[in-house]
């Protein structure tokens, strides 16, 4: 299955980007994930709606070929990031790529909640017409004090944790099945 990833941090150390590294590594045998360059994007534009530019344009298509998208964003003062919402703005026009798309959603940041905000503006932007995203329910992963549970190399050192996103990985695939 062809997993698109959607990272929300540009950061060179960003945890958030090592999880879906890790993710991408520990499920090879069901997905293949490919992290799209999200902050390679201009700024939405509506007047270059109907004819974006070529790196929004590749960006589209690999939304549209992808079986599923995993979404992996830090919260940034209590919401989405930026980058994260343009990109969304982009597919939430004409072709509406992500339509009907099965959706996961993960969470990391040092503090004990793990995003929780960020996710509530998330599934409700997700939720809104021009996206139409299908996001996995019941599964909802926040990863809080990361720092504590992923090594230098971006391994997931906490057992609890790998053994979360196992059941939620196997969900994930279930309900792309099931599309
Ligand atoms: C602009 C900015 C805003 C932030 N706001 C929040 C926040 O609202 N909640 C939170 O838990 N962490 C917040 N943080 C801390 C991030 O969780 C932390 O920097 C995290 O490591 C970013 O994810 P990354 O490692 O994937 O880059 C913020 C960080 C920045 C730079």
């Amino acid at each position: 299955m062809k997993l698109a990833a959607l990272i929300g941090s540009v950061r060179k150390d960003s945890f958030n980007r090592k999880i879906a590294d890790f993710i991408g590594e520990r499920y090879q045998s069901d997905f293949t994930l490919e992290k799209l360059g999200i902050q390679e994007l201009p700024y939405f534009d509506q007047d270059q709606e109907t004819d974006p530019p070529e790196s929004v344009r590749t960006f589209k298509q690999k939304v549209k070929d992808a079986d599923a998208i995993l979404i992996v964003t830090p919260e940034y003062n209590h919401s989405v990031p930026g980058i994260l919402k343009n990109a969304i703005d982009w597919v939430s026009r004409i072709d509406l790529v992500m339509a009907g798309k099965p959706v996961l959603m993960i969470g990391a940041s040092p503090g004990f909640l793990g995003t929780v905000r960020c996710q509530l503006h998330l599934k409700q932007i997700l939720a809104a017409p021009g996206v139409s995203a299908l996001v996995l329910p019941g599964n909802e992963v926040f990863i809080g004090e990361v720092h504590k549970k992923m090594d230098d190399t971006g391994k997931i050192t906490d057992e609890g944790t790998v053994e979360f996103l196992d059941g939620v990985m196997k969900n994930f695939k279930t309900f792309i099945e099931s599309k």
